[in-house]
């Protein structure tokens, strides 16, 4: 992409070598977080992107994905859902497990948070995988929410063909380093 403001945030972006475990290379988006500019732009880019596609609700999945998706909420006039890890929710929840890199996790939703039909946006700092974002897109449509797209800041080449996001298109601002 020819956005100048892309490598700005891409090297906003601290790379951790050998965290949490060996062989890790960690994007740390909290460097990212630190530089206003780059913040900013982080948060218009999906703002502009989104802000006409009759988004409802943004989801964003804990924790990182807490960082940048009550923003864009906010700016685009839709609710923030949060997706969390389990037994945080205090209501009534539904849960989704699915498979990390290194370990097994689950997401789970309040039953109520979202009606159906509403358009979603899910979002999250980092995809892998893509784990994560498919368990959080089995629970908006379980809810009968229609999942728009999935964004995150950082992204691996490898799920940047779509696969396992259950056909959902993956928009994604800057590679890892
Ligand atoms: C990281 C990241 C994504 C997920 C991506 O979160 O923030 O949520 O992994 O991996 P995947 O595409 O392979 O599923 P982590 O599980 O470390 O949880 P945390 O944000 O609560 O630390």
């Amino acid at each position: 992409q020819g956005d100048p403001r892309l490598k700005a945030i891409s090297e906003a972006i601290r790379v951790v070598p050998h965290f949490p475990k060996p062989g890790i290379m960690f994007q740390d988006i909290t460097t990212l977080l630190l530089d206003h500019t780059a913040f900013k732009d982080t948060v218009d880019i999906f703002v502009d992107r989104y802000r006409d596609m009759g988004i409802s609700v943004v989801a964003g999945v804990e924790a990182r994905g807490f960082m940048f998706g009550p923003s864009i909420a906010l700016a685009i006039g839709a609710k923030f859902v949060p997706l969390r890890k389990p037994r945080k929710l205090p209501g009534e929840v539904i849960s989704e497990s699915y498979v990390l890199e290194y370990g097994k996790d689950c997401l789970e939703m309040h039953v109520g948070a979202v009606q159906p039909g509403e358009r979603a946006l899910v979002i999250d700092d980092l995809v892998a995988t893509g784990g994560t974002l498919s368990a959080a897109i089995r629970l908006l449509e379980r809810a009968g929410a229609h999942v728009v797209e999935c964004a995150c800041v950082v992204g691996l080449r490898e799920v940047k063909g779509q696969h396992g996001l259950n056909g959902k298109p993956l928009y994604i601002l800057v590679e890892p380093r």
